[in-house]
């Protein structure tokens, strides 16, 4: 599928639940709890039906996101039958980590779970080493359990594991070396990216924001010249770097000060209520549920329905044009 400015689109990315067990600040507000009810959500079977149709018209890539996807019930049983999907041909996950050590009724980790049904790639987020700056960003003092989940997926053997960082003035940006290091030393791949207007929360503010070219600046300060490697690319619009006398990279996901960042946009969102976004900075959601849940549409009609999706997607993403979120981050799926 190809819009009409020439972005290609491949990958979609699926939130399959609005449901969190943690609270971060930036993405859901602690006061905030009126989840979605059950019959809002797309079942199982209406999640994998949009993927087999999004295959049959040029997606190959599905990366699952929540709120926490693995929250939601028989989460292991959706990801294999995903990877039955004829043409889907990478699958992974963002999670913040914590339930991958969890043991399931087989007896292995949900980590090790998912790997064994066929997810490539999992995105962990970390912001903070610091057991109280994460209990206080996370809205939990469970900290032990992320680290756990991210040594439980580098046990489980998965192709790649990406750390994300969002950067945030005076809460971590004291810590990014540590977080390199932390990173380098399991031989993971960081990303820092810049706080999106996504959600609406009190800190979304101008005070928080740290653009992603001061946050460059404060690494070389301590580190070195880092080295672009515009060779070096992964499904996403981050730009890499290698660090001085080391192979190791880390990446900048600079939505907010990157004018070229939609460019090479290849996705779209599909919400946990079925909506599907052409682009996670603009208003535009297209009602996917109903076509799916009218008996007189078929799955040409769900190809259809891509297609014009694809036609309405933004050159770019409107961040800088003072955007006000209308949803909160969970239920659009990070
Ligand atoms: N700005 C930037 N990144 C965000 N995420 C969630 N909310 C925001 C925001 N407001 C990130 C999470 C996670 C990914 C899915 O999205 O940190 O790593
Ligand atoms: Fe949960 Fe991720 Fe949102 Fe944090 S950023 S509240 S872990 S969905």
């Amino acid at each position: 599928m190809e819009d009409r400015f020439g972005h290609h689109i491949t990958y979609l990315r699926v939130s399959i639940t609005d449901r969190c067990n943690e609270r971060c600040q930036y993405c859901m507000p602690l006061e905030e709890q009126d989840w979605l009810a059950r019959e809002d959500l797309l079942s199982y079977e209406e999640i994998l039906r949009v993927v087999r149709v999004g295959a049959s018209v040029g997606i190959s890539k599905v990366r699952i996101t929540g709120g926490e996807p693995l929250t939601r019930r028989d989460a292991i049983w959706f990801f294999e039958e995903l990877n039955r999907i004829e043409g889907i041909k990478d699958i992974g996950i963002s999670t913040n980590g914590t339930l991958l050590e969890k043991i399931t009724p087989q007896g292995i980790t949900t980590a090790q779970a998912l790997k064994n049904a066929g997810v490539r790639t999992v995105n962990i987020s970390l912001d903070t080493l610091d057991r109280r700056a994460y209990a206080k960003t996370t809205g939990r003092d469970i900290l032990d359990k992320a680290i756990n989940g991210i040594d439980t997926a580098r046990a489980a053997g998965f192709e790649m594991i990406k750390l994300n960082t969002v950067l945030m003035r005076h809460h971590n940006e004291h810590e990014l070396k540590d977080l390199i290091k932390f990173a380098g030393d399991r031989e993971l791949l960081l990303r820092f990216i810049e706080l999106m207007p996504v959600s609406s929360t009190h800190v979304l503010t101008e005070e928080n924001f740290l653009p992603s070219g001061e946050a460059k600046k404060l690494i070389e300060f301590q580190l070195g010249k880092l080295k672009p490697r515009s060779d070096f690319k992964t499904n996403g619009p981050s730009s890499y770097y290698q660090l001085p006398d080391s192979d190791q990279l880390i990446g900048f996901i600079g939505a907010m000060t990157n004018l070229n960042f939609c460019e090479t946009c290849n996705k779209l969102r599909l919400t946990s209520e079925g909506q599907l976004r052409p682009c996670l900075g603009s208003h535009l959601e297209f009602d996917m549920r109903e076509v799916l849940r009218n008996p007189n549409m078929d799955d040409n009609d769900v190809a259809k329905f891509f297609l014009e999706v694809v036609d309405r997607k933004p050159q770019q993403h409107e961040f800088r044009d003072n955007y006000q979120p209308g949803r909160k981050m969970v239920a659009i799926g990070g």
